[in-house]
């Protein structure tokens, strides 16, 4: 414990000869998180408390006579796509992904964005259910241009007419860039995409082990730049870094400078590859901005910080105080999010939320889990809403996956609504199941990874999840991980406040502030209501969400054999949609 207070003061930041502030997987949070549950204040700053502090910290790079560049690895706003089995999806907020019926997943929150000095930005990836292909066109049309042929897509195409209307494919944004910092040095900037088996209509991803075989690559890699900064959306401990790092750029230049910056698995990772590189992620949602400094030596010196973005930690890096710290472009770009906010009527009031119900802080099941809250309340009241079938006892069944952040006391709004449930999902029945039979189905779910073959088919579907950007996985294994190593102890120190506590490859502590881990709970894939109180022959309705149909079917012709069911059997429950169930909820149980 004596050693973990002295953690506990804020240490000002090293600077070195090249600095780095880095951003990742912002996924829409650009009005930081709003709630007053910890952790949530300490990432409570909006990208204008990031663009004030960016500007004073260019500021004192002036001063020191340094060299401060920002960079941008992906994930701008949400990335919605469906494959069988697999919910994959990383959410965006209201913000990004809130927009009106004929606007694109972005388009408004990207023009904030391109406000920034940013230097180099990585593509996001750019899936959606709905628009698969104008989310790619607008970053090509609106968004590339702005960065003046720093939004890096080396191996990231996209189909369009050309001048005489023939299709042809061209990079989104560029395919490299060679520039000069403010001091002189010569920088290589490359911008990958993992190998990413997902991607839409008319978008190309050109698998990474190909891209380093490109002669353009080669060429560009050849003159020996100051450094190379590879930014891209991949994280750093797997993945295809080393192919670009050894196979490629070290292959040609053992000692030249490498920096890898990346993202995508929503947590906060360093490696050092060699001992001339340094790679870095930085999590999620606003939740994490790095800085990276690099001092010219024989022997580099690196050394990496985890920023919790908030005012209060930027004001401290920045040297300023609260009067002093806002921008007038800040300040300029925290109304127009505000005001967009209002367009989108994201602070449309559902009810308000008594406590908090949360993914994995909380067991499942328990008063406090947002899984529990889901299944066992909203649903039942939610789905039979002018319902005819409302007063036939029934279960009724959905994924987990299905839930994808806190819900926190307070104001529960159609922002919260879009980041604790965003999927459009419809709910089905199947007619007149025996209760016993139906209440088979959610333990037989579950049980699905128990023994030896289905644990290989779990893998196997890990990993096909992984190449299609499913990430969910990683980033709960590393939850789970600074809960195992740091809970108890932690916790135990009474005036440490909730967050993340990171534990990376790289010499040192990387987190700015120190922090108890959250604790942290594992549930089940799959969540239903609670069986009705009836014999086990009375026909009960099965209802579930129509996107594990597949799955539920096999499963409940593997429970019993009396019946052969097969999709014939489903019909529609409910007009009402996954992405409304909690609104509904919230407006009869918390107002
Ligand atoms: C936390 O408490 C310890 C004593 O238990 C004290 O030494 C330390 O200064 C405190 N740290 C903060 C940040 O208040
Ligand atoms: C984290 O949030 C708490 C509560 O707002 C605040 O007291 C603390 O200073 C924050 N930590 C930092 C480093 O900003
Ligand atoms: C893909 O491009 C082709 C050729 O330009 C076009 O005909 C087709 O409509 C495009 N598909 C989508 C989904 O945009
Ligand atoms: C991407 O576009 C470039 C330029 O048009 C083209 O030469 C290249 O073949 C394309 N790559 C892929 C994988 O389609
Ligand atoms: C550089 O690093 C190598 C290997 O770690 C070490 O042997 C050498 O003494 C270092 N040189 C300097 C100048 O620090
Ligand atoms: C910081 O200043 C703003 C006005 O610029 C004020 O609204 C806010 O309350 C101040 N915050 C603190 C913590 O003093
Ligand atoms: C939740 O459960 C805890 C412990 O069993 C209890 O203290 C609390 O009052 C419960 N909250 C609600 C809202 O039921
Ligand atoms: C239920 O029916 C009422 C009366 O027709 C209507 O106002 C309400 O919007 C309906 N609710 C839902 C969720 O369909
Ligand atoms: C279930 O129903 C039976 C018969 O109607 C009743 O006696 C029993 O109390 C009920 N149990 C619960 C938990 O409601
Ligand atoms: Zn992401």
């Amino acid at each position: 414990m004596g050693a973990l207070a002295t953690f506990t003061a804020v240490v000002p930041l090293e600077w070195g000869d090249v600095n780095i502030i880095h951003t990742t997987d912002t996924h829409g949070w650009l009005l930081g998180h709003q709630k007053t549950s910890f952790p949530e204040p300490n990432y409570s700053g909006d990208l204008g408390d990031f663009a004030s502090f960016v500007s004073h910290m260019k500021q004192i790079a002036l001063e020191k006579d340094v060299d401060l560049l920002l960079i941008d690895s992906g994930d701008l706003h949400d990335g919605k796509q469906g494959m069988p089995n697999v919910r994959l999806l990383w959410t965006g907020t209201g913000l990004s992904d809130g927009f009106p019926p004929g606007g694109v997943d972005g388009h408004e929150t990207n023009k904030f964005l391109a406000m920034l000095p940013y230097d180099v930005m990585a593509i996001v990836r750019n899936n959606h259910e709905m628009s698969p292909f104008a989310n790619t066109l607008d970053m090509h049309v609106n968004f590339a241009p702005k960065l003046n042929g720093r939004y890096l897509t080396s191996n990231v195409n996209i189909t369009v007419p050309d001048a005489h209307g023939n299709a042809v494919s061209v990079p989104v944004g560029s395919r490299f860039a060679k520039f000069k910092t403010k001091k002189g040095r010569e920088v290589t900037a490359l911008g990958v995409l993992f190998s990413f088996t997902g991607f839409a209509q008319n978008t190309t991803v050109q698998p990474v082990a190909d891209l380093v075989k490109e002669s353009w690559f080669k060429e560009v890699i050849q003159e020996e730049p100051d450094f190379f900064l590879l930014v891209g959306h991949m994280p750093v401990q797997r993945d295809d870094w080393p192919l670009v790092f050894n196979a490629a750029v070290r292959a040609v230049h053992p000692t030249t400078p490498i920096l890898i910056l990346g993202g995508h698995t929503h947590i906060r990772d360093c490696v050092q590859l060699d001992g001339r590189s340094m790679s870095l992620e930085s999590g999620r949602y606003m939740e994490t901005v790095q800085n990276l400094i690099g001092r010219e030596a024989q022997n580099i010196t690196f050394s990496r910080r985890y920023l919790d973005p908030n005012r209060v930690t930027y004001e401290f890096h920045a040297q300023q105080r609260n009067a002093t710290f806002d921008t007038l472009q800040g300040k300029s770009i925290t109304n127009g999010l505000l005001q967009l906010a209002q367009n989108f009527d994201l602070n449309f009031l559902f009810g308000t939320a008594p406590q908090d119900f949360t993914l994995s802080r909380d067991p499942f099941p328990s008063n406090g889990s947002l899984l529990t809250l889901f299944s066992t309340e909203a649903m039942p009241f939610s789905l039979t809403i002018n319902n005819t079938r409302a007063n036939i006892p029934k279960i009724m069944i959905t994924n987990s996956g299905s839930q994808r952040f806190d819900i926190l006391k307070g104001p529960f709004t159609k922002n919260d609504q879009f980041t604790a449930s965003p999927f459009s999902d419809a709910f089905v029945f199947i007619p007149s199941v025996p209760s016993a039979i139906a209440n088979k189905v959610l333990p037989a779910l579950n049980d699905a990874g128990a023994d030896e073959r289905k644990r290989s088919l779990f893998e196997k579907r890990e990993r096909l999840a992984y190449e299609r950007g499913y990430v969910d996985f990683v980033y709960r294994r590393w939850l789970e991980e600074m809960d195992r190593r740091h809970g108890l102890e932690r916790r135990a120190v009474n005036n440490l406040t909730l967050g993340y506590v990171t534990t990376d490859a790289c010499p040192g502590i990387g987190d700015d502030s120190i922090h108890a881990p959250l604790p942290f709970f594992p549930s089940p894939d799959f969540i239903g209501s609670n069986p009705p109180n009836v014999t086990d022959d009375t026909p009960i309705d099965l209802v579930f969400v129509d996107f594990i149909e597949d799955q539920l079917i096999e499963i409940l012709n593997s429970v019993q054999s009396d019946k052969v069911f097969s999709s014939v059997d489903v019909q529609s429950y409910t007009d009402v949609l996954g992405n409304q169930v909690l609104g509904l909820f919230a407006q009869h149980a918390w107002n």
